[in-house]
């Protein structure tokens, strides 16, 4: 949700780097984006409404040069989309700002700013911001100063990177939005998230809640909430440019579907050893499940529906009660918190806002100790628990959560294993088996994305709808809500999904010719009952899709399409299944010439209410 880039170089043009790094954070915002450079005392600034190609075009017309420079990509809060309202924002033709976040109490500092003579041209809570330094840099001079004593006026969550008319430096705060910056040779970067500078520089150091820091070509210093001088870890990312790269792939999504097989298997073996699963692994810490009598899962969107899957494993493996909770809901809950209860956080970003809220929210109910199962390093979410899990899915860039959905279930599957064996549920023979079918996952999907043509031409039928039902039963209930979900974002086909018992207690009346209704169907012990759920379709004029098992006894007749998977995999199966409703949405999204990438009015990472 807005991405921030920034340089100072001794001896490169900086603009490349803004550029390419805005280009690398478009999916974090993309409805406007912006750079500000400074030359011989003068602020020039490029902004455009539209994608980073916008910007791009019209900085390479003003041939735009400079060794200093910040840049923007913005998803709209506070002020529609417009061109004054995107970033970097101005005082005073002095101070240059660029902002993620949201400053809550905006309102109240835009009145004492106005009452001090300070003209708004936008409409965002930023250029309250860059005012409210200036309010202090025309009395000091200090640009590094006057962000400090800035900062502690702000209410809210922000990243921001600001820089003055003179100075060769420029200042960045952050507090519960993600900053890092970049060590290169003579210059030095700052940026959201590493995407962005892996063309310059893979040496890196998060910044924390708190932090404000000045960079210059030389160094970086860094200065707590307190004043002092802090040293922060430089972390060598082990990321690599091309997974930042489309590669030969029209898009991220598809990319990111076809990688599933490596991630899911660097996930797995990142996690067990040879033979069995050990609780160290758990971010390095001995990790007791003995201690705990209950689970609570906070989560948002796809990852919630990881969380709902994962109470099945959870409940049918180790024995314990799990709830699952939308974040958002929980925490403005009055909660009945049992005694020894565990919560687990899953976020593929770990910067979620409604997430990281729901977790402060369920350390002041007194739940035990906190577990994340995050795919981002450093992140907020990370830093706010007691263990972490981390997710190899790599960098996922399409705005719709896919390889982070398939690993975060292999991790939640993998936790339930632990939690059995800590409390003795698991024979050796049964964790080893496990074990085993894990390790087999891999190919699994990949059969399961070989059924690409198929889908395709599923795709085409479904590209005229404008309503589509998902059903699935137990287990696979979750993931027929993923696949709604998923059609709905990209394709922006209405889809609803339902537990295909409860048809005939509603949904059923919206069946006729025109509903597709995709059914989950595995070869489960359930399978006859969503037999029977079809023929309630059927018996109606629904038109069925079934994605089945190889080894599932049932045959495509007038009315009812079917592809096949391969066998049943027992209790890993909803990640197998996952594969066709990520490909059918894709496809269909295809199909009607939507953005698959940047759908409208999202973003990747939403770090707002
Ligand atoms: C859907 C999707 C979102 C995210 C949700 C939570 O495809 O991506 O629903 O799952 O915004 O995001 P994370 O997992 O980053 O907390």
């Amino acid at each position: 949700m807005c991405g921030i880039v920034g340089g100072i170089s001794k001896n490169n043009n900086i603009v490349p780097v803004l550029i390419s790094g805005l280009e690398k954070l478009e999916y974090r915002g993309y409805d406007s984006a912006g750079i500000a450079v400074i030359n011989d005392n003068k602020i020039t600034r490029v902004r455009s409404v539209g994608r980073v190609s916008e910007i791009k075009k019209k900085v390479l017309n003003k041939k735009l040069k400079s060794k200093i420079g910040i840049g923007h990509t913005r998803w709209a809060t506070h002020g529609g989309v417009a061109e004054k309202n995107a970033h970097p924002h101005i005082s005073n033709n002095e101070i240059t700002v660029v902002h993620n976040g949201i400053i809550e109490n905006h309102t109240h500092l835009c009145q004492l700013l106005k009452k001090d003579g300070y003209k708004f041209k936008s409409e965002t809570d930023t250029e309250v911001i860059a005012h409210l330094i200036h309010s202090y840099y025309k009395k000091s001079n200090d640009l590094k100063n006057s962000v400090l004593k800035a900062t502690k006026k702000l209410m809210g969550a922000y990243a921001i990177a600001v820089a003055d008319k003179k100075t060769s430096e420029i200042i960045v705060a952050r507090d519960g939005c993600p900053l890092i910056i970049g060590i290169g040779k003579q210059e030095h970067f700052i940026a959201s998230d590493i995407s962005a500078l892996l063309s310059v520089t893979n040496k890196i150091i998060f910044m924390e809640d708190g932090d404000v820091a000045s960079i210059n070509e030389d160094k970086y210093t860094i200065y707590n909430s307190e004043k002092k001088v802090v040293k922060r870890k430089v972390h060598i990312s082990s990321i690599k440019q091309d997974q930042a790269e489309l590669g030969p792939y029209k898009h991220f999504m598809q990319k990111e579907i076809h990688e599933q097989p490596v991630a899911v298997a660097d996930t797995i073996e990142s996690i067990i050893d040879e033979a069995s699963i050990s609780p160290k692994l758990i971010g390095g810490k001995n990790f007791d499940a003995t201690k705990y009598d209950s689970i609570l899962i906070l989560a948002a969107g796809t990852s919630f529906y990881a969380g709902l899957t994962a109470k099945y494993w959870f409940e049918q493996i180790s024995n314990i009660p799990v709830s699952v909770e939308i974040a958002s809901e929980y925490r403005y809950r009055n909660v009945y918190t049992p005694k020894k209860q565990l919560v687990i956080t899953i976020s593929q970003s770990g910067e979620t806002l409604d997430t990281l809220e729901a977790l402060k929210q369920s350390k002041k109910n007194k739940n035990l100790k906190s577990l994340a199962i995050c795919n981002v390093q450093e992140s907020a979410i990370v830093r706010q628990s007691d263990y972490v899990l981390y997710t190899r899915a790599g960098m996922e860039i399409g705005v719709a959560s896919t390889k982070a959905f398939t690993t975060q279930l292999v991790c939640l599957f993998m936790v339930a294993l632990l939690f059995a064996k800590q409390k003795k549920l698991l024979t050796k023979s049964k964790e080893k088996d496990y074990l085993s079918d894990l390790r087999k996952l891999a190919g699994h999907i990949q059969s399961a994305l070989n059924l690409e043509p198929q889908i395709k031409e599923w795709a085409k039928l479904f590209g005229k709808k404008t309503n589509a039902l998902f059903l699935g039963r137990g287990l696979h209930y979750p993931i027929a809500l993923e696949g709604a979900l998923k059609l709905k974002e990209i394709s922006y086909i209405h889809a609803e999904a339902y537990p295909a018992g409860e048809l005939k207690h509603g949904p059923l009346a919206l069946v006729d010719k025109n509903l597709p209704v995709v059914v989950i169907a595995p070869n489960d012990k359930l399978l006859e009952k969503v037999k029977s759920n079809m023929q309630e379709v059927k018996a109606r004029g629904g038109e069925l899709f079934v994605i089945a098992d190889g080894d599932s006894k049932f045959d495509a007749e007038k009315g009812i399409r079917v592809i096949r998977m391969d066998r049943h995999v027992g209790i890993l199966s909803p990640i197998v299944h996952t594969i066709p409703i990520q490909l059918l949405a894709y496809h269909v999204a295809l199909f009607k010439k939507t953005d698959v990438d940047k759908p409208r009015n999202l973003a990747k990472s939403v770090t707002v209410e």
